[in-house]
């Protein structure tokens, strides 16, 4: 009995270190914070509103020296970039040591899962399956508390039009209705219910706002947009994320209307909290408050500080603003007493709601870091997220491989961890990603096949890019073989085989923040391999990895095969393999357009007719000289090792008036060898509106299984909910007439049916 008491008591504080707990918490969250409020002196306020960086992980130019002693004096309520039950045990321990016992809150960038990665965000969306997303940043959220994490910056919904930006890999792709239904599956994913229990954390959604709009796709330009496009584009799933109930908002770095978002107060307070309802707290980006100064609207720290909390920007991360001025401008009455309560209030109530004030120690436990994290089941639905995110582009009847061809696994990707598990996995450890020649080989032995691998390429002999990347943990070398010997070694492994996997595309270093590029082709020496791998003759099946839409029109026009595998984390490999192989038929489907050139960007599908669209004939009509319009692949697209035939485009009656639904159907037959998923997708146009409309909207979609030889009936239903948009008074509301419905395998490819809307 004693012993067993004894290893009661060692296991209930191994688990929960609850050794030291601050004042029990009032009946209700709004008495509590009262109580708190009226003994916090004016520096523990201005503590709560204080982020820094731990030393533990750099995501940012700058990092405090003095934060633990910031911790121990009550001027830093939270701390991000530090996990590990140890390290947050550390210092929650510290906060333990302040007058009022307040708990830190832990944050951290947990994008696309913690330890067990999944594909990055752009390619998890072109699974375009939603339960799983929901479930992938489920696990990501346990595996963060496991590890002491509170509160991931996640997601990012940000819509994104323009490939050049490297934070399109964050994102889940250019359209606002998906955008929205993601962001949700997020919110819920993270949170749960809204009452995190020690598996769940708080989520972030960001960058509000309209941070995707970066002109000309630099990281941290000037965003100039009209409200139009605004409400109804890039603003739409951010609300989504509000009305799921997420519980923190992140500021972004860019202006809206020549102010900055983190010190705009229609944004943060007008439309935020009054118009949306949002009631939890804002936290500025890294430093963004600071940078206000920069964007020309202010000319001091202390300025920025004022017009930052008062536009509604609660905690300031990493900018030491607040720390250093609000007291001075509570005294100046720039601030008001009542402005700073209301602030420190919403991060006190995020910290209530994570029943941190009942145990600040609630999410350190080393034996649920030891049994949540990296888990059987964790491996399994990173696989089969990685599989379901690759988009097979082109098939030229090569794919599936045969098991028993001869394969040359060709490129500087095929026989690498490192980049395959992309870029913001914070925590993730490419050590346990399993590579594209790990699978393959470990596969072959299994088959009786064979795999002979060469290099063939360093990833890029930029010396000054390989530098910018290195400078920054990119950990790229230079072979010991120059590119010529490296291509011919290559060129030799391929001639001895029957067909060729080659594995390209970018480092996970030239995608993500502060990674815009120009020009977004395969870096040019793996060009140069790849046209001396077609050279040969033999089919070639380029297997991509990258962070964004690539331009790829050589590729198409010479490449048997191409699949897009974007990063796809810890499984990438096998996933990769499962697809080449068959054992999975790829289902995933574009979420952003590739462009043929980068001279059409920003290209979407939802684009306007204009006045003069393109005629062939005519020269004053809206085209370029040198290229068609069209995208090289457009949204929605992905091909299948089966074949699917829309047919029989119907709809159940063809009025739609204020109240009630119509269903629009098609029959989907599955006429291929395989048995196969398919994405059917819905739009809608209205074509005469008193405000001009795109040619087309997601409305819809359906993921579904669909056995070889078999034909389904989808069907839609369809209210005027589904075609209201905003009027020449910004009123959000239908216009009677004609609109159009169209279901298909893609944006460019489908059935069309009429309907007419009646007021
Ligand atoms: C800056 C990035 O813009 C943001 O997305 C991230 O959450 C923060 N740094 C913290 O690392």
């Amino acid at each position: 009995m004693k012993i067993f008491l004894v290893a009661f008591l060692i296991c209930t504080l191994q688990i929960t270190y609850s050794q030291s707990k601050p004042v029990a918490p009032a009946s209700t969250m709004k008495s509590f914070i009262d109580d708190l409020l009226k003994k916090m002196t004016i520096d523990e306020k201005i503590g709560q509103l204080t982020l820094f960086t731990s030393d533990m992980a750099v995501t940012g130019p700058t990092v405090r020296e003095e934060y633990k002693k910031d911790i121990t004096s009550g001027r830093c309520g939270s701390i991000f970039n530090a996990y590990t039950p140890a390290f947050t045990k550390q210092l929650q321990d510290m906060a333990m040591q302040t007058r009022l016992k307040i708990p830190l809150l832990f944050g951290y960038d947990v994008i696309h899962g913690h330890k067990t990665i999944f594909p990055i965000p752009l390619g998890e969306a072109c699974s375009w399956d939603l339960a799983a997303m929901e479930r992938s940043a489920q696990i990501a959220a346990k595996e963060a508390a496991a590890d002491g994490l509170h509160w991931t910056y996640s997601p990012m919904v940000d819509i994104v039009r323009d490939p050049r930006w490297g934070r399109v890999a964050e994102s889940s792709g250019e359209d606002p209705w998906l955008g929205a239904k993601i962001a949700q599956a997020k919110v819920r994913g993270y949170q749960g219910n809204g009452k995190p229990n020690n598996e769940q954390v708080l989520a972030c959604v960001k960058h509000f706002a309209l941070y995707g709009g970066a002109e000309a796709g630099r990281d941290y330009n000037t965003v100039d947009m009209s409200r139009r496009a605004m409400f109804e584009t890039y603003l739409v799933p951010y609300k989504a994320a509000i009305d799921a109930g997420v519980a923190t908002v992140m500021s972004s770095f860019n202006e809206i209307d020549g102010i900055p978002a983190t010190g705009n107060k229609w944004l943060l307070t007008d439309l935020l909290r009054k118009q949306w309802g949002f009631k939890g707290f804002v936290v500025s980006d890294y430093t963004s408050i600071n940078e206000m100064i920069n964007h020309g609207v202010i000319t001091n720290e202390s300025e920025a500080g004022a017009l930052a909390l008062n536009a509604g920007l609660d905690m300031d991360m990493q900018g030491a603003i607040y720390s250093n001025h609000l007291k001075k401008l509570i005294a100046e009455k720039k601030v008001s007493m009542a402005t700073l309560d209301a602030s420190v209030r919403r991060v006190l109530e995020a910290k209530y709601i994570l029943g941190l004030f009942q145990d600040p120690y609630k999410y350190v436990s080393e034996q649920r870091a030891q049994m949540n994290i990296f888990t059987a089941e964790h491996n399994t639905e990173s696989f089969e997220a990685a599989r379901r995110s690759i988009v097979l582009l082109k098939n030229d009847k090569v794919l599936p491989l045969h098991n028993n061809s001869s394969v040359a696994l060709i490129g500087p990707l095929a026989d690498n961890k490192k980049e395959l598990i992309g870029n913001w996995s914070a925590a993730g450890d490419y050590k346990r990603a399993v590579s594209v020649r790990d699978a393959m080989v470990g596969s072959g032995s299994v088959r009786g096949i064979k795999v002979r691998y060469a290099k063939g390429a360093n990833i890029t002999d930029d010396p000054v890019l390989m530098q910018k990347l290195n400078n920054y943990g990119g950990e790229l070398t230079k072979d010991s073989l120059n590119p010529q010997q490296l291509i011919e070694q290559a060129i030799a492994v391929a001639q001895q085989s029957d067909v060729v996997v080659a594995v390209l595309g970018e480092s996970q270093g030239m995608s993500g923040e502060a990674a815009s590029r120009s020009e977004i082709g395969i870096p040019s020496n793996q060009q140069v391999l790849l046209k001396a791998l077609v050279a040969t003759g033999k089919p070639v099946v380029l297997v991509l990895m990258n962070g964004r839409p690539l331009t790829l029109q050589w590729e198409q026009d010479n490449v048997a095969a191409i699949v897009e595998t974007w990063f796809g984390g810890t499984q990438a490999g096998n996933a990769i393999r499962s697809v080449l192989y068959g054992e999975y038929n790829p289902s995933g489907k574009l979420t952003m357009t590739f462009p043929r050139s980068v001279g059409q960007i920003p290209i979407y599908y939802s684009a306007k007719n204009t006045g003069r669209p393109m005629d062939l004939n005519n020269k004053y009509s809206s085209k370029y000289l040198d290229i068609p319009n069209t995208p090289l692949y457009p949204f929605g697209y992905g091909l299948s090792y089966t074949t699917f035939q829309y047919s029989d485009i119907s709809v159940d009656k063809n009025t739609l008036g204020k109240t009630g639904t119509v269903t629009v159907s098609v029959s989907v037959s599955n006429n291929g060898s395989y048995d196969g998923e398919e994405v059917v997708q819905m739009y809608i146009r209205d074509p005469v509106a008193s405000v001009a409309r795109p040619l087309k909207q997601l409305r819809g979609f359906k993921k579904i299984n669909i056995s070889k030889g078999a034909t389904e009936k989808i069907s839609f239903n369809l209210s005027v909910e589904d075609f209201k948009f905003y009027d020449k008074d910004m009123k959000w509301d239908y216009e009677a007439g004609d609109v159009f419905v169209y279901i298909g395998t893609n944006s460019s490819d489908v059935k069309e049916i009429k309907i007419r809307l009646v007021k």
